[in-house]
């Protein structure tokens, strides 16, 4: 079975075909970095004139590339929220005209069963249920993952997401946007434990997470050296010590929904699941309790439409279609996608 999936959610414009659900024929990322770079984050209205450029662009490349043609394909599958929504309705809107044109069914998919499906791309050991923590810039949430369609909410930020504290500490320290990628390689450097920053866990036993209050301390601290010229020395302590805890947290928290829900397999997924603390983090703490840890590729964490057409592979294969009267929803929460 042959899906096209299309992405643009946020700042990537992206389209792939992906076979049975494993098998990725082409994979076609347009990121809009640079344009958004020198705005120090993602201006929406730039995001969708920027989608509005690409898309066809980009699917016909990832069409060429997979060398089928449309008439080939099984399911266009497409990300329909959460995201930006003018962002999102760049994407929808091409899927439906693909859709109308060629009589290929059409499926709508949560950008989170996206980030979820990137790892059955690569395993093909990963059984459900599983423990899924997405930490992206929009995204800090654990969830039981019980079966396709049957996503039980365990815990989400109330604040930040993991990715915008990133991003928003670079910003801080002059880094640059995207934040992730370069506190990840500055922290390498550093000390974690050279700044005590605070680990906030919230009541005994939540499994929600708040990064605002750890973001306030960075900005304390800097604020307190008062100059605007950190010694590269400090900057790298800076960027360990703020990764440290946010690993920490991260990784106390994963581990106790599998402990509280005595699952064995746990799945970490969505861009910031590509930073190797973390990565180092979760596979020694889920190993040291005989836990499965599965986390795709760096390649395949950070958005892409690979993991939307694996996704599309699955849910169509359960009967989930979309007619042509589909809309995005900035806000669709991943518990809402209910079984066909
Ligand atoms: O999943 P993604 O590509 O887009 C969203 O759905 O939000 O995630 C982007 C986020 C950004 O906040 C970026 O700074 C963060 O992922 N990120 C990282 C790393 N690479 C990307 N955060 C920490 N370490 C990284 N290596
Ligand atoms: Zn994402």
């Amino acid at each position: 079975m042959l899906v096209l999936g299309i992405e643009t959610s946020c700042d990537e414009t992206a389209a792939a075909v992906v076979e049975d659900g494993r098998k990725i024929l082409s994979n076609v990322v347009s990121t809009q970095v640079e344009l958004h770079a020198k705005y120090g984050g993602i201006v929406p209205e730039v995001a969708s004139r920027a989608h509005i450029e690409n898309i066809m662009p980009v699917i016909h490349e990832a069409l060429e590339g997979s060398r089928k043609g449309l008439k080939d394909m099984d399911s266009i599958a497409v990300t329909m929220g959460p995201g930006l929504i003018g962002a999102l309705l760049v994407g929808v809107s091409a899927a439906k005209a693909l859709s109308y044109a060629s009589g290929v069914p059409l499926v709508g998919v949560n950008h989170i069963e996206g980030h979820l499906s990137s790892i059955f791309l690569e395993s093909d050991e990963i059984e459900l249920p599983f423990i899924l923590l997405v930490v992206s810039g929009g995204h800090t949430h654990l969830y039981n993952v019980k079966s396709y369609c049957g996503y039980e909410k365990l815990g989400q930020t109330r604040d930040d997401a993991a990715g915008e504290a990133y991003d928003k500490v670079a910003k801080l320290l002059g880094l640059g946007y995207p934040g992730g990628p370069v506190i990840d390689m500055l922290a390498k450097a550093g000390d974690p434990s050279a700044i005590k920053f605070p680990r906030t866990y919230l009541d005994n036993g939540s499994l929600d997470f708040s990064f605002s209050g750890l973001k306030t301390a960075v900005m304390n601290h800097v604020r307190g050296l008062k100059t605007d010229d950190i010694p590269a020395k400090q900057v790298a302590d800076i960027c360990a010590s703020f990764q440290a805890a946010v690993v920490d947290v991260l990784v106390k928290k994963t581990v106790d929904a599998a402990r509280k829900t005595g699952i064995n397999r746990i799945v970490v997924a969505g861009g910031v699941a590509s930073n190797s603390a973390l990565r180092e983090s979760m596979t020694a703490a889920a190993e040291a309790e005989g836990r499965r840890i599965f986390i795709p590729s760096p390649g395949l964490c950070s958005d892409n439409a690979a993991m939307v057409a694996a996704a599309g592979f699955y849910l169509h294969g359960m009967g989930r279609a979309s007619g042509l009267d589909m809309n995005p929803q900035a806000n669709l929460p991943l518990e809402r996608m209910k079984k066909p």
